[in-house]
């Protein structure tokens, strides 16, 4: 069975696209059949992977817009177990050229469907907003993934993306799950990143991963190697937090699915 995940939070700079990218690695390290989407116009998830892709022709655009086969956008990298379809700055028309489209909150969905089964995660990089593109990745995936930076007015917004979802479970996409809240940046040293690690998990309990993502710099280093971090610096405190957050991902799918 296939677990389609949304990287998402309105919020940017939270740690989408790292935790996207370094989840990605560690599921096809780990031998789960992985695809990444990018489903953002910045391409940050494209680029961070630039060393281990070798590009294909077509686009998430050409795929959400012009109706183009979702295979011919599919790029194998260097990881075995791990495909990536890019974006580029196209995209940023796509939030409006989607308006005019019937069924436009299920386009990515319905585009993906002859590809899904071939894997067994396919992780969705939403941009920083909760426009057509996201809420296509809503209504696409099983479960919402929401990062949370350790900072001031962390929590700020989110009952905007908590009644998006809630609005997404009613008229898109009722097995919409909560995959887990994620604290990333998280600095042991600042009196803040606890404060926020208790206002998180006070609010969201038992839905916030047990794993917290540290700072750490080789994490910012590594999307201009095109690497993720495994691959960059394996032995770093981010490598090491992304593999125990992945490990907790998979134990918990193993629980669920018996
Ligand atoms: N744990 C971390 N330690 C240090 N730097 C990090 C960490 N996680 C992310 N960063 C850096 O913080 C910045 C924002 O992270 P990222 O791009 O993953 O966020 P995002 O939510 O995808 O942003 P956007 O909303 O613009 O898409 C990047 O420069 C990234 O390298
Ligand atoms: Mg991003």
């Amino acid at each position: 069975m296939t677990k389609v995940i949304a990287l998402a939070n309105q919020k940017g700079g939270v740690g989408k696209t790292t935790s996207a990218i370094n989840i990605a690695a560690g599921l096809a390290v780990s031998e789960k059949k992985t695809l990444l989407v990018d489903l953002d116009p910045q391409s940050n998830a494209t680029t961070g992977l630039s060393d281990l892709i070798q590009p294909e022709s077509s686009t998430i655009y050409d795929i959400l817009i012009n109706g183009t086969q979702v295979e011919s956008g599919i790029c194998k990298t260097s990881l075995d177990y791990l495909d990536v379809i890019t974006s580029t700055n196209d995209l940023v028309g796509a939030e409006i050229e989607l308006v005019g489209i019937i069924a436009r909150e299920y386009r990515l969905r319905d585009s993906l469907e002859t590809v899904v089964d071939n894997y067994r995660y396919v992780l969705l990089d939403c941009p920083p907003s909760l426009g057509l593109l996201t809420i296509n990745a809503l209504s696409a995936a099983d479960s919402i993934l929401i990062p949370i930076q350790c900072e001031y007015f962390a929590l700020e917004g989110l009952s905007q993306l908590l009644q998006t979802i809630r609005l997404v479970q009613r008229h898109l996409n009722k097995k919409l799950d909560i995959e887990g809240v994620l604290i990333t940046m998280y600095d042991g040293r600042l009196n803040l990143s606890k404060q926020v690690e208790n206002e998180v998990r006070g609010y969201f309990k038992d839905s916030t991963f047990k794993t917290t993502i540290r700072r750490n710099v080789r994490l910012g280093e590594a999307p201009s190697f095109g690497k993720p971090i495994l691959l960059y610096e394996a032995n770093s405190s981010g490598a090491q937090d992304y593999l125990t957050l992945v490990e907790e991902m998979l134990e918990r799918d193993r629980k669920t699915s018996g």
